[in-house]
């Protein structure tokens, strides 16, 4: 594990220097998924399913708190960084920000959100559908501000990050009764949600898109929220939620080699950060963390959002010793690990 560990170190200094030596290529990375990527949408919408208050933000520049479910930096702005593109990706919705900013790094996500429009509903968060708008709408300014030709390219050769399911299951399949009356099995849920998924992919390319990462489930039976409820197996990792991410994400991966074989010019990859997540929640220390199990903000066992407290006496000091930041949401240092293994095992290619 340490050898790995010490190649990873290796690669981000060749990634650094490829970036620096090969920038251009790659003219933006634009967003799509949940709260693993929202860089602050839903502070533009009314929702709850927000983090724009401390603590959150406490170890991003300037302390300031933009929405990003992390105590920093999340995983595209690293990507984005890699890319010798700037070091943060702004929110579509954010008004401060205008079509030239967006022209090199554009977030459509919303935490919160799913496949299924049903989960976007639960927090009146923005739905997948709704994302594809905004893009949209975002195409258009392309144009308006840029020409065809320039914006065409935009489109054409920029990365795609999309990152995006856990909800469905976490917050909408096991939490809502209505979803399960209507899909017996998991499996017929899974089944559904990969259709939707497959909509949207061909939607995207229909759009333009070619260069797109597609991230799915995370460990999730090991979300410390998870595992606070698993109380029958003294809060270890709930298996059957990995088990269930574990099979979903192996039909993501199906779907990946489907559309590639599908669609001419497609460059979809399966940039599964699965296994990786897991090997950090399960031996931390060989990744410089101290704690696995509970995320930094209040108790670390259900905090997140409204419930991270400022003023919680119970809160860690140095949250990038946490694999966790809050009860659901990795800390700023487990996104940069997760992005620098996703860059050099998936996305070096697109450098
Ligand atoms: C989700 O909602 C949008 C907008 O109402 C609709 O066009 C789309 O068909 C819905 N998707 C599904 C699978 O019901």
């Amino acid at each position: 594990m340490m050898k790995l560990y010490i190649l990873w170190l290796f690669s981000i200094q060749f990634l650094l220097h490829a970036s620096i030596s090969n920038s251009g290529k790659v003219p933006a990375i634009i967003v799509f998924g949940d709260s693993s990527v929202d860089s602050g949408n839903n502070n533009f919408i009314p929702t709850i399913a927000r983090s724009n208050f401390p603590p959150y933000g406490k170890d991003f520049p300037n302390g300031n708190p933009t929405g990003r479910f992390s105590n920093g930096r999340i995983a595209p702005d690293f990507i984005s960084e890699a890319f010798g593109l700037k070091p943060t990706i702004p929110a579509y919705l954010d008004p401060s920000y205008s079509i030239s900013d967006f022209a090199t790094g554009v977030c459509f996500a919303s935490a919160g959100t799913g496949f299924d429009n049903a989960t976007a509903s639960v927090a009146d968060v923005i739905p997948l559908w709704k994302e594809v708008e905004f893009y949209k709408d975002y195409q258009m300014k392309l144009r308006a501000n840029f020409g065809d030709k320039k914006a065409n390219e935009i489109i054409k050769e920029s990365l795609y990050l999309v990152s995006i399911g856990t909800n469905d299951f976490l917050e909408n399949y096991y939490t809502l009764p209505q979803t399960r009356m209507k899909y017996k099995t998991v499996q017929e849920y899974e089944d559904f949600l990969i259709a939707l998924a497959d909509n949207f992919l061909r939607e995207i390319y229909d759009l333009g898109a070619r260069k797109i990462s597609l991230t799915g489930l995370p460990p999730m039976g090991c979300l410390p929220l998870e595992r606070a409820i698993n109380i029958m197996d003294l809060h270890s990792c709930v298996d059957y939620y990995n088990d269930v991410a574990l099979e979903f994400n192996a039909k993501l991966g199906w779907l990946v080699t489907k559309l590639n074989k599908e669609l001419h010019g497609f460059q979809l990859v399966d940039a599964n950060a699965y296994n990786m997540l897991l090997q950090i929640v399960k031996h931390p220390s060989q990744f410089g963390f101290e704690d696995a199990t509970v995320g930094c903000c209040g108790t670390g066992r259900f905090e997140m959002g409204i419930f991270c407290d400022p003023k919680s006496p119970f809160s860690c000091k140095n949250a990038n010793k946490y694999v966790f930041w809050d009860a659901f949401h990795p800390s700023e240092r487990t996104s940069q690990l997760v992005s620098n293994y996703l860059m050099q095992k998936y996305l070096a290619k697109f450098l």
